[in-house]
Formats: C-alpha cells, sequence, structure tokens
C-alpha cells in the first residue's frame, strides 16, 4: 500500500484545467471553501465535492471535523458510507479506522502491529469558523492562509444565511453575484429597474493581487421593492462589491447611518460547473431586524432563483457550443477582473509579479454606467 491515495480529481499542480463537454475550469486548489454548515456534519459523515472529488466529512472524538478523501485506500470503497467510531472513520467494508489527518488508526483483525504510517488515507485541512466548515482545497497541505472572517462588521447587526448551489463554474457565479447590469432585467423591480428614472452613477474599479473592489458613487436609493422596504426615508447609497480570491464575494450598501446591508457570499466549487454559495446577510437598519429578517429570506431566495435559472441556462449554452466565447464592455465591471485573478491564482503566478504596465500592485479605472 501506498502512502496516501491522492484525490485524482485533485491531482494537479499548482491547478488543472480540465475539459467537461469541450468546456475548461479553471481550478483553485490553495484557498478556502466553505463545503458545509456546522450542524451538518456529525457522527454520520457527510459526503461533499470539490471540483468533482468526493470528500467524506465526519466528527472525531474530540468533536474536530476531519475531511478525508472519500476513497478507502484499502479497497477504495467510500468511506462516507461508514461511520464515526470511537473518534475514528470507520470504513463499512473491513472496518479501517482513520483519524481525521487520514492516518489509519486500527485494522480490525489484524494481530501483528506495524506498517501504520504506510496506510494512510489523503486529507484536506479543516477549520470550523462561526457556524462554518471550511476545507482547503488543496489535499495534504497545511496551508499558510486562514479561511475569511464572516463575523458581522458590529454589534446590533441581524444575520440571515441561505445556501443556494448555482450550476455555474465558481467564476460565473462570482461575476453574477457582483454583476449590476443584470439587477435591472433579470430582477426587474426587486432592487433595480423598477418605475422611477434610471440614474448615471460613477463606478471607481480597483484591483490589487489578490481581489477587486467596484465602489459606486451618486447612487440615489433605487425604486425596488427591497430598497422601499429598508430605506423608506431614501438618502443616498453607498455602495461596494469586491472579490476576494478564491471565491468570496461582498455586496456592501449603506444609506447614511440608518442603515448597513451586507450579504457576504461564500463560493465553493462543487464540481467545475456546480458551485455552492453560502450567503451570510449582515443587516443593521432603524426597523425592527425581528420585522425584517422573515422578508429577506424570502426575497433573497427569489432573486438567487433567477439567477440560477440563468446560470444554468448559460452553462448549458456553453457546454451545447463547446466553450465560451464572450463580448463585454466596461459595464461588465468586475466579471472580467474577477476572471484576471482567478487565472492567475490558476497559473501560480506569484501575486507580486507584474507582466504588464496596468498590472501591478494595485490598479484603478473609472467607469460611468446608467442603472
Ligand atoms: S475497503 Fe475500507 S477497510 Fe477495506
Ligand atoms: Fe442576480
Amino acid at each position: 500500500m501506498t502512502a496516501s491515495a491522492p484525490n485524482a480529481a485533485l491531482d494537479a499542480s499548482p491547478s488543472a484545467v480540465v475539459g467537461l463537454g469541450g468546456m475548461r475550469a479553471l481550478r483553485l486548489l490553495d484557498g478556502w471553501y466553505a463545503l458545509a454548515a456546522s450542524h451538518e456534519v456529525g457522527a454520520k459523515p457527510l459526503r461533499r465535492t470539490l471540483y468533482g472529488g468526493p470528500i467524506a466529512l465526519f466528527r472525531d472524538g474530540e468533536g474536530q471535523v476531519g475531511a478525508l478523501i472519500d476513497r478507502c485506500p484499502h479497497r477504495n470503497v467510500p468511506l462516507s458510507g461508514g461511520r464515526s467510531e470511537r473518534g475514528a472513520l470507520e470504513c463499512p467494508y473491513h472496518g479501517w479506522r482513520f483519524d481525521r489527518v487520514g492516518q489509519c488508526v486500527e485494522v480490525p483483525g489484524l494481530l501483528r502491529p506495524g506498517g501504520e504510517q504506510a496506510r494512510r488515507c489523503g486529507h484536506h485541512a479543516v477549520r470550523e469558523r462561526q457556524g462554518l466548515i471550511f476545507v482547503y482545497g488543496r489535499p495534504d497541505t497545511e496551508p499558510t492562509t486562514e479561511p475569511p472572517d464572516v463575523a458581522p462588521p458590529g454589534p446590533r447587526y441581524g444575520e440571515v444565511r441561505r445556501v443556494v448551489e448555482f450550476p455555474g463554474s465558481l467564476w460565473s457565479t462570482a461575476e453574477n453575484a457582483l454583476d449590476v447590469p443584470h439587477t435591472a432585467y433579470l430582477h426587474r423591480g426587486l432592487f433595480r429597474g423598477g418605475s422611477g428614472p434610471r440614474n448615471e452613477i460613477e463606478a471607481v474599479v480597483v484591483r490589487d493581487a489578490t481581489s477587486t473592489t467596484a465602489h459606486y458613487h451618486g447612487e440615489p436609493r433605487p425604486g425596488g421593492l427591497v430598497a422601499r422596504i429598508l430605506a423608506p426615508s431614501g438618502g443616498e447609497v453607498a455602495h461596494f462589491d469586491r472579490f476576494e480570491l478564491p471565491g468570496v464575494a461582498i455586496v456592501d450598501y449603506r444609506l447614511g447611518d440608518d442603515l448597513h446591508f451586507r450579504v457576504l457570499t461564500l463560493l465553493a466549487p462543487l464540481e467545475d460547473f456546480r458551485t455552492r454559495a453560502t450567503a451570510i446577510v449582515h443587516f443593521r437598519l432603524r426597523l425592527p431586524h425581528w420585522l425584517v429578517a422573515p422578508l429577506l429570506g424570502p426575497i433573497a431566495m427569489r432573486i438567487f432563483r433567477q439567477d440560477a435559472t440563468i446560470l444554468q441556462a448559460q452553462t448549458a449554452t456553453v457546454t451545447r457550443f463547446g466553450g465560451e466565447a464572450y463580448i463585454s464592455t466596461e459595464i461588465d465591471i468586475l466579471g472580467a477582473q474577477i476572471r484576471r485573478l482567478i487565472e492567475r491564482a490558476a497559473a501560480g503566478r506569484p501575486a507580486d509579479e507584474q507582466p504588464h504596465a496596468d498590472d501591478g500592485p494595485t490598479w484603478e479605472r473609472r467607469v460611468r454606467l446608467r442603472t
């Protein structure tokens, strides 16, 4: 038996470009992905995938979560079909037991000790933070980074969480989460594109080695349903959208001191073209939170369903035509920047490399658009 059973789907370095019906998805392995909520992982293992590679999540005897590659190194049965037993994950076939870093701690019936070191299962580093299980993308690696902070931005914030799976790549899902021009069409009336006049606003777009942000200026309170509920008295909006590698999308709105609304979406690529989104909405406003929270969930889900439907159509079309072929304009503000960050990270290029004059540690440009 060899030392470890690498997850073939993830076994590419520094990151693979893979085909799917002629399509290619960029893979980012060096990063944390929110693969589950804490309450989903108990004694019974939970099977999740990352870029199609199956992972068995379980809790050991200390209550710590382990993420093992879901293939028993003995006879390749999925460990997720087993159970957490005496502090380790027990395979359902012959009962080999593995601790949370993939070390085999028992072979039932084996009388002669020794050889334990050779009996290993591949594993992913795990952090459990604020009710979420973060799994590091590259197996058998001790990460040098920590998962993103998902705590509220301050005291007295309400919180709503929702999980949605989008039938799109991490890139197309991230673009969708942060794309302004589609909101007036796809989500007409919900937060932009109401009956009022359209507004001309300016966006300042910045990009550094690991993130890109669009700051919007001059945006009055939108006329849609969501905005009317949240800020009945109007005012000027302070709004920014941000993407952080490998898959964090942040939409942040403030209306004066009365309202702050932040949607932090953690994207995890379950498959090349299937992305799990954990949306954490934090809000502080004048209306009582107990009044607003029950409204936010259904409205958010309606928006997500519309987005999921359009991403499904996009992915199906890209598949049918055997690849992507996009034409963009300058108001496709963050999509191109996100793509650039992902391509660069996927190619394993150092973050401070500057191959082009406009590709320095920070980069800025202004865009005018009508919302
Ligand atoms: S296949 Fe897992 S113990 Fe044999
Ligand atoms: Fe949307």
